[in-house]
C-alpha cells in the first residue's frame, strides 16, 4: 500500500512534506518546464522586500567541500512587481504557495504582508528573520526587533506565519522559544551558516562581501541538531532545512521533530532532486511499512530527551 506522506505543517494541509527552500528555486514558477511542481509539498518563494533590491555585487556564489557559499543579499523584484507576474504564475503551478518576506524594520516587513493580504492564493508567510548577508547584524540576533516583526506580522497577517531562524545562536531551544512567544505559528530551522572562503591565488576572499552563508550536504548535521533541540521545547512545528540532498537526510529531520522539510542546494544542483526527496521518503515509509508520514515526526528512538509539553 502506497503511505500517505500528507502532513499538516503550522495549519497549512501539505500533500507530502516537501517544499522548496527560499531563495533557491527562483519565484517558484520557473522550474515548472523541469518538473512538475504540482508535487511538491510546497513553494516558498525567493524572499520578497517591500522595494526592489539589487542584492550584493558579484562574486556572490563560491563552492566549498560538499556546500556553497552565497552572499545573492536579497536581490528581488519587490512586493508589488512580484503580486503582478511571479504570484500569479505561481498559482498556476498547484502547490501551496509561502511567501518569504524580509524588511530593515517592523514597518518594511509590515507593509509588505499588507501588499501580499489584499492576494489570494497565499498559503502563508515566512519571516526571513536570519539572513547572514547584509551589513546590519542578523535581525534575529536582535530579540525585540525579532519580536517586535512577529508580533506585528502575526497581528495583520491572514495565514499562518512561520519564522526563519538563524542557526549561529547559543541556544537554538530558546530562540525558538521567543519565536513561539511572538506568536509564530512555526519555525524554519535552518538558514545558512555564517562563513567565508579565501581564495590562495589572489589571497583575496571568494565573495564579495567577504563573509556569506554556508549551505548544502555539509550542514546537514548541525542543522539536524537545531531541529532536535527546539523540538524539545515548542508546541509549534518546525520546517527543517539544511542539506536535504534525498528521502534519507528529510526522514533524519523528521526523526529530529521537522513536521516538514525545505530542499535548498540540491535544487542547484538539479530541480529534480526535490522530486527525488519526495519519492526517496515514500520509498523508505514503505520499506518500513509505515502507513504515514505524520508518524515519524519527532519518533527518534533512544533520544536522551524529554518533550516539554
Ligand atoms: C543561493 C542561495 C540563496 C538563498 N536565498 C535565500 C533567501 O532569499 N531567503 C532565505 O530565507 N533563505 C535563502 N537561502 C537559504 C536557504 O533557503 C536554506 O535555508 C539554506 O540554504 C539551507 O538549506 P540547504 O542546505 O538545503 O540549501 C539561500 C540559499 C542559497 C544557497
Amino acid at each position: 500500500m502506497k503511505p500517505d506522506l500528507r502532513v499538516n505543517f503550522a495549519g497549512i494541509e501539505l500533500k507530502n512534506p516537501v517544499l522548496s527552500a527560499s531563495g533557491t528555486f527562483g519565484y517558484g514558477y520557473e522550474l515548472s518546464d523541469l518538473i512538475s511542481l504540482g508535487r511538491l509539498g510546497g513553494i516558498v518563494t525567493k524572499t520578497i522586500t517591500l522595494e526592489p533590491r539589487h542584492g550584493n555585487p558579484q562574486p556572490r556564489i563560491a563552492e566549498t567541500a560538499s556546500g556553497v557559499l552565497n552572499t545573492i543579499g536579497l536581490q528581488n523584484i519587490g512586493v508589488k512587481a512580484f503580486v503582478e507576474e511571479p504570484l500569479e504564475k505561481l498559482h498556476k503551478t498547484g502547490a501551496p504557495v509561502i511567501v518569504s518576506v524580509a524588511g530593515a524594520s517592523v514597518n518594511e516587513y509590515v507593509g509588505a504582508v499588507k501588499i501580499l493580504n489584499a492576494q489570494k492564493g497565499i498559503s502563508g508567510i515566512e519571516l526571513n528573520l536570519s539572513c547572514p548577508n547584509l551589513k546590519k547584524k542578523i535581525i534575529c540576533h536582535d530579540l525585540p526587533l525579532m519580536s517586535g516583526i512577529i508580533k506585528s506580522v502575526k497581528k495583520i497577517s491572514k495565514v499562518p506565519v512561520i519564522a526563519k531562524l538563524s542557526p549561529l545562536v547559543t541556544d537554538i531551544a530558546e530562540l525558538s522559544l521567543v519565536a513561539q512567544k511572538s506568536g509564530a505559528d512555526g519555525v524554519t530551522l535552518a538558514n545558512t551558516y555564517p562563513a567565508m572562503a579565501i581564495d590562495v591565488k589572489t589571497f583575496k576572499p571568494k565573495l564579495s562581501t567577504v563573509k556569506g552563508g554556508l549551505s548544502g550536504e555539509c550542514v546537514k548535521p548541525m542543522s539536524v541538531r537545531c531541529v532536535y533541540d527546539a523540538y524539545s521545547v515548542l508546541r509549534i512545528p518546525i520546517l527543517g532545512c539544511g542539506g536535504i540532498m534525498n528521502g534519507e537526510d528529510a526522514v533524519e529531520f523528521m526523526l529530529a521533530g521537522a513536521s516538514a522539510v525545505s530542499v535548498g542546494t540540491a535544487s542547484l544542483i538539479s530541480p529534480k532532486n526535490i522530486i527525488k526527496v519526495i519519492d526517496g521518503i515514500e520509498n523508505i515509509l514503505k520499506e518500513k511499512k509505515i502507513k504515514t508520514a505524520k508518524e515519524i515526526i519527532g519518533s527518534l528512538k533512544g533520544g536522551l530527551r524529554s518533550r516539554r509539553e
